[in-house]
């Protein structure tokens, strides 16, 4: 059991920035990691239909892969599936996602967090319980992104790469524009939380859009922390012999735009579009 992979899932291409902490934190690891591009974006489906796709893709993960853990690398899923994943495997090691806003109360100046995320996950009744729990704390200005995660799963295409990090900008003067004002000063937001994978790839524009001081808060890191905390105590962590070529620890799959998946593991991971390969369409 300690060989097998860890599975990974994410509507598309943005839990690859989780995979990117993923494999630094666990250097002797193998990953398979499903991009399910043919159903995203999952931000804009119901919560019923989320929780199907992560139910099947974790069946398929475990009948197929034989994993010994899965990490939810999407906020969306997480709040829609992660309850029923775990009842249907109790057993397994799930790691899920969440808008990082403790991480942010550290990190802000001026107790102004804004928040931006799927319509799926910011409307969640997770998502609620997590912002009351810290009520009083700090200020929280939330934000859906309608069409984001969209755009940013489009920017990986190289024929219309440019348009879409156009639309990307577009869609994020828009958005932050409605969340008031971002800077230092006194009932700012100084600090933004990236409640979606996808937005990790979207942080040169958002530096551009809000400036380089706004702090961009993400997932990536605790949840590979995480992750390895709960393999080391289920005894399950591999460990030597040593850090192997990423291209040997990792396989890619997708059952969505192949070339999109390819271009994004080799700009974002450095791997070659070898690693990619076309999902099994029947899940
Ligand atoms: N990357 C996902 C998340 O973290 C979902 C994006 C989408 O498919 O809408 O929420």
């Amino acid at each position: 059991m300690i060989e097998s992979p860890i599975g990974v899932f994410d509507s598309g291409i943005g839990g690859l920035s989780v995979l990117q902490s993923l494999q630094l934190a666990l250097p002797a690891e193998h990953f398979v990691y499903w991009a399910d591009s043919g159903h995203a974006p999952y931000g804009e489906k119901s919560d019923l239909f989320v929780r199907q796709r992560s139910l099947a893709i974790a069946d398929h993960l475990i009948r197929q892969h034989h994993i010994k853990a899965l990490v939810v690398a999407c906020n969306t899923a997480t709040a829609a599936a992660i309850h029923a994943l775990r009842q249907q495997h109790p057993h397994l090691i799930i790691v899920g996602v969440e808008p990082a806003l403790k991480p942010a109360l550290k990190i802000s100046q001026t107790g102004h967090i804004g928040v931006i995320g799927t319509r799926g996950t910011l409307g969640s009744e997770k998502f609620h319980r997590l912002l009351s729990s810290l009520q009083g704390h700090a200020h929280f200005t939330v934000q859906a992104c309608k069409g984001l995660a969209l755009a940013i799963e489009q920017s990986t295409d190289t024929a219309s790469g440019n348009q879409a990090s156009q639309r990307i900008t577009q869609l994020l003067e828009s958005y932050t524009g409605e969340m008031g004002q971002f800077g230092q000063g006194p009932g700012q937001i100084d600090t933004l939380v990236l409640g979606c994978t996808h937005y990790v790839f979207a942080q040169n524009e958002l530096q551009h859009v809000l400036g380089s001081k706004i702090h961009l808060v993400s997932t990536g890191e605790p949840v590979a922390r995480q992750t390895r905390r709960l393999l080391e105590a289920a005894s399950l962590l591999r460990e030597g012999p040593g850090p192997q070529a990423l291209s040997a620890r990792i396989s890619l799959l997708s059952n969505g735009d192949l070339i999109g998946l390819q271009a994004a593991a080799t700009r974002w991971l450095g791997l070659p579009p070898s690693n990619c390969q076309r999902a099994d369409s029947h899940v």
